[in-house]
């Protein structure tokens, strides 16, 4: 994934359906020289997304591109599809999009796809993922950055930050301290696909040093 050679600033796309506290993540980090990537285009799926202030007041190109608009899901799809390409998308970043993707979209940008979900996985995929792991009892959750596949938060994990449950969480101070990490482990999974640091070994992420030799 990403191309190790080229230097040229690499494009992604950022799909969002609320706050975008990660999206602003990655903004602040590309603003900071950290992260060599541009931002083409930023998607909602919902015309309130606060997220979408981000991408205004940065002057990125976004869209809100609404599933009532279509008769299909299928219609839908191929809207933010064809958006992210008109744009030039080579990386489509989940970054907090609440819906589930087909197959055939995801096979589309497939691997250059990737998303964040916030707990270890495979624990509590799906919704309300935080809640599930402080009624489950778990005494460690965290974040998860995967590339998208056909598998609902199942796809090859590229890197994962572990966070503490206190005796004294909520859902509300566990997701803030994972929310914490996310900003750190998005951006850092971008940086290494823009650096072609990325290798998929069929489920299995490798993760190259600067010279090309495996380090995770
Ligand atoms: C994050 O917790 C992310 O892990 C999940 O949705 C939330 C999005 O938060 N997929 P934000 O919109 O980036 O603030």
């Amino acid at each position: 994934m990403g191309d190790r050679k080229s230097n040229k600033e690499k494009c992604i796309g950022v799909l969002i359906s609320g706050r975008g506290s990660n999206l602003r993540a990655i903004i602040q980090k590309i603003e900071s020289g950290y992260l060599n990537v541009r931002i083409g285009v930023v998607i909602s799926d919902k015309r309130e997304a606060k997220g979408l202030k981000y991408a205004q007041e940065h002057n990125i190109p976004n869209f809100v591109i609404q599933r009532k608009a279509f008769e299909s899901k299928e219609a839908f799809e191929e809207a933010i599809a064809s958006k992210l390409e008109a744009f030039g998308v080579e990386l489509v970043v989940l970054a907090g999009f609440m819906r589930i993707l087909s197959s055939s979209f995801v096979n589309r940008f497939y691997p250059n796809i990737i998303n964040i979900h916030p707990s270890l996985l495979p624990s509590f995929p799906g919704i309300n993922a935080q809640a599930q792991a402080l009624s489950y009892g778990v005494k460690v959750s965290g974040c998860t950055v995967h590339i998208v596949s056909e598998e609902v938060d199942g796809g090859p994990i590229i890197l994962q930050a572990a966070v503490g449950v206190e005796e004294n969480d909520t859902e509300e101070t566990l997701s803030q301290r994972i929310l914490e990490k996310e900003h750190t482990i998005l951006p850092m999974a971008i940086k290494l696909w823009s650096e072609g640091r990325i290798k998929l070994h069929g489920r299995k992420v490798k993760i190259l040093d600067q010279e090309g030799f495996v380090i995770g």
